[in-house]
């Protein structure tokens, strides 16, 4: 069977709309409506007129777009596609830290659990997340579960006091890159721009040219002839897409295995059936929608 043209015809035939992120299988990006970072993700799901949307990402993701839409179906095509990183960071974690600093904000990773942005004041993800601390009052803001990315927006906002909770949280995939995987790879290619997005530990971040997300590396990777991408090497087939006339170097190694769940026939069983159906309890969607819906307020 091709996969890909009876996926498109039961889209068209259901009127669903498919998200894919930009680290997804190249043959799932290829059959998806549209591709993008979490946030361009979730404010799709947010605008869609469509009633039936199917997220190709990491579970977090389908339930970001359900908890925007409610009132529409949103499948998930492997529900066992889990994000490590959301794991870090449990309710009682985030109840703790705010009762031990006087309830000062908590500015959640979109990468966590419905549970616990339901816990969080604010969300944010790597694209926005140094304009939400700001456009805080407190000068004393709580951030989990990433540390890199705390750090980094850290390094943006001097005048604000950011505490990572947990101390450490990071993503296994990002964690992985070292400063030295830098030094070498400017030896190698001494003509290329280093970037490396913001899940990388701050001796990578150091090491770079420029530090973004990978709706920010899609955006800007135009501007200069020769790359070297520092995240999941998924990103390496929208960029090459989108600029078949630069030259870009990732690491291959680098791959978020649940990112790579969802086949080709995944989809199309999910899309044919109606599965999985992405559920969230009503007493914690509501709380969480509201991180949600303030994050996208902020970065309009
Ligand atoms: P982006 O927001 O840059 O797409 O990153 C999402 C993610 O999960 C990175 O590991």
């Amino acid at each position: 069977m091709n996969y890909a043209e009876e996926i498109r015809k039961l889209a068209k035939e259901k009127g669903a709309l498919i998200l894919a992120h930009n680290y997804q299988p190249t043959e799932i990006q290829d059959v998806a409506d549209i591709t993008g970072d979490s946030l361009e993700l979730a404010r799709k799901a947010k605008d869609a007129k469509e009633n039936l949307i199917v997220m190709c990402g990491v579970y977090f993701m389908a339930e970001t777009a359900k908890i925007l839409s409610p009132e529409k179906t949103v499948l998930c095509p492997r529900t066992d596609a889990g994000c490590s990183l959301a794991d870090q960071l449990t309710p009682e974690a985030v109840k703790q830290a705010k009762k031990q600093n006087f309830n000062a904000p908590f500015v959640v990773y979109v990468n966590s659990t419905a549970a616990t942005k339901a816990e969080c004041d604010i969300t944010c993800t790597s694209a926005n997340a140094a304009d939400i601390v700001r456009s805080l009052e407190s000068s004393t803001v709580l951030f989990g579960p990433d540390s890199n990315l705390a750090e980094w927006v850290q390094r943006q906002l001097p005048e604000k006091i950011i505490i990572p909770v947990p101390r450490g949280g990071g993503c296994p995939t990002h964690c992985k890159f070292t400063a030295e995987d830098v030094i070498e790879a400017r030896k190698k290619y001494p003509k290329a721009t280093i970037i490396c997005h913001p899940e990388c530990s701050p001796e990578v971040q150091v090491e770079c040219d420029l530090v973004g997300s990978t709706g920010y590396m899609m955006r800007n990777c135009g501007d200069k002839d020769e790359w070297v991408i520092i995240t999941e090497s998924g990103i390496l087939h929208p960029l090459q897409k989108k600029y078949p006339d630069k030259i870009f170097h990732v690491t291959e190694s680098a791959i978020c295995p649940s990112m790579k769940f969802i086949s080709l026939e995944d989809l199309y069983i999910s899309l044919r059936d109606g599965t999985t159906k992405v559920e969230v309890p009503e007493n914690i969607s509501s709380r969480a929608r509201k991180a949600i819906e303030r994050m996208i307020e902020v970065s309009k």
